[in-house]
């Protein structure tokens, strides 16, 4: 599919000190967007000077939620280029979670034309310096003018993008988690496993009061039991327990991780154990007291990979210290030289952005 180039008349001024970027609150000069009904498909691919769109006020993204999204870095490489960590797998994610939420399957390869497209011709905005990228967030959204609960009459995919440095405040210094013991955040059946915002409106609160007592993110257990331990707000967790790499294994109510996906893989090619199973709160505690538990991290996108100083539950906490540990250390110097094109990838996950 054609798309449409409308380049802005009013660039906007760009960041000075890269270094003060924090995460997702500015925006490149441009966005994509595409419409979709069923009579025509998606048409009118195009890419416009950032700005909002009108939907109609009855559109079921408001009412209902019938939205999904994802989130992928273009880092700037030293000699120059830009380049994708495996967008591939984001523009498969996507279409799964549309599939979910009863939105429309959007072409693997449209998503990334549309993505290399935009990307190219905001290369300008990518930042350089260590621990910064191009955050790209692509949604769509069900738009259209009926209350009435059913699928969206019109659909509307669009990707915006946000220099952006770290997720935390803090950056890599580790950060304190709050153990959630009272709500959850999805069961199996549920909507979990996709990324769609009304997994995120139903954390809120509880991120909400765990930051009132001054923790960063709050770590889910899962919604039937109370009991086994799921993932963090916007990032998968593993620990280091008895010298393994552990980490919740995909039962349906966690999302699948494209940084998880790599951390495991990356950690196997590493010579580390790695095991993908249910994880109690308990036998997390029991392995802090007996020594065991030597790490914890999470892994996302975002936060790429954020060392966990604190977990908390219940008033008792496991204290991990104030530096990253060993493991976490060299999965993140070799994630993030990979996806940067510091380090060499013969794993075949980057992707150079083509320069039309
Ligand atoms: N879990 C949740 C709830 C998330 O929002 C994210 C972020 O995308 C992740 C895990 C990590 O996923 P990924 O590594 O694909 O960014
Ligand atoms: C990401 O890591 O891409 C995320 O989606 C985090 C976001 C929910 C803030």
């Amino acid at each position: 599919m054609h798309i449409q180039i409308q380049k802005t008349e009013l660039p906007k001024e760009k960041y000075t000190d890269e270094s003060k970027l924090g995460f997702g609150s500015l925006f490149t000069d441009h966005m994509f967007i595409a419409d979709y009904n069923e009579a025509q498909g998606w048409h009118d691919a195009r890419i416009v000077p950032y700005q909002p769109f009108s939907i109609d006020p009855a559109s079921p993204v408001l009412h209902y939620s019938l939205e999904v999204f994802e989130g992928l870095k273009a880092y700037r490489y030293e000699n120059g280029e830009v380049g994708l960590f495996r967008p591939e797998l984001n523009c498969a994610r996507l279409n799964q979670s549309a599939e979910r939420m009863c939105l429309p399957q959007i072409d693997e390869a449209l998503q990334l034309a549309a993505i290399e497209t935009l990307v190219d011709l905001e290369r300008d905005w990518v930042p350089s310096s260590s621990g910064t990228s191009l955050y790209i967030r692509p949604a769509m959204i069900g738009d259209g003018s009926r209350l009435g609960i059913n699928k969206a009459q019109r659909h509307i995919f669009f990707i915006i993008c946000s220099p952006s440095g770290s997720f935390y405040p803090n950056g890599i210094k580790p950060v304190r988690i709050h153990i959630e013991d009272r709500y959850v955040r999805a069961v199996i059946g549920g909507t979990g496993n996709v990324k769609t915002g009304g997994n995120y409106a139903a954390s809120l609160l509880a991120a909400m009061k765990a930051k009132e007592k001054g923790f960063d993110q709050v770590l889910w257990l899962d919604g039937r039991e109370n009991r086994n331990i799921e993932e963090v707000g916007a990032m998968n967790v593993m620990f280091v327990l008895d010298g393994k790499l552990v980490t919740p294994s995909l039962d349906g109510s966690i999302l699948g991780g494209i940084t998880r996906r790599s951390v495991l893989e990356l950690a196997q090619s590493l010579g580390y154990q790695t095991v993908e199973r249910a994880i109690p709160v308990d036998e997390l505690f029991s392995a802090y007291h007996s020594g065991k538990l030597t790490e914890a991290f999470g892994v996302g996108t975002a936060a790429v990979i954020s060392p966990i100083g604190e977990l908390e539950y219940k008033g008792e906490s496991i204290l991990l210290g104030s530096t990253i540990g060993p493991v976490a250390k060299v999965l993140y110097d070799t994630l993030t030289g990979i996806q940067t094109g510091r380090l060499p990838d013969p794993y075949g996950w980057t992707h150079v952005v083509p320069r039309v």
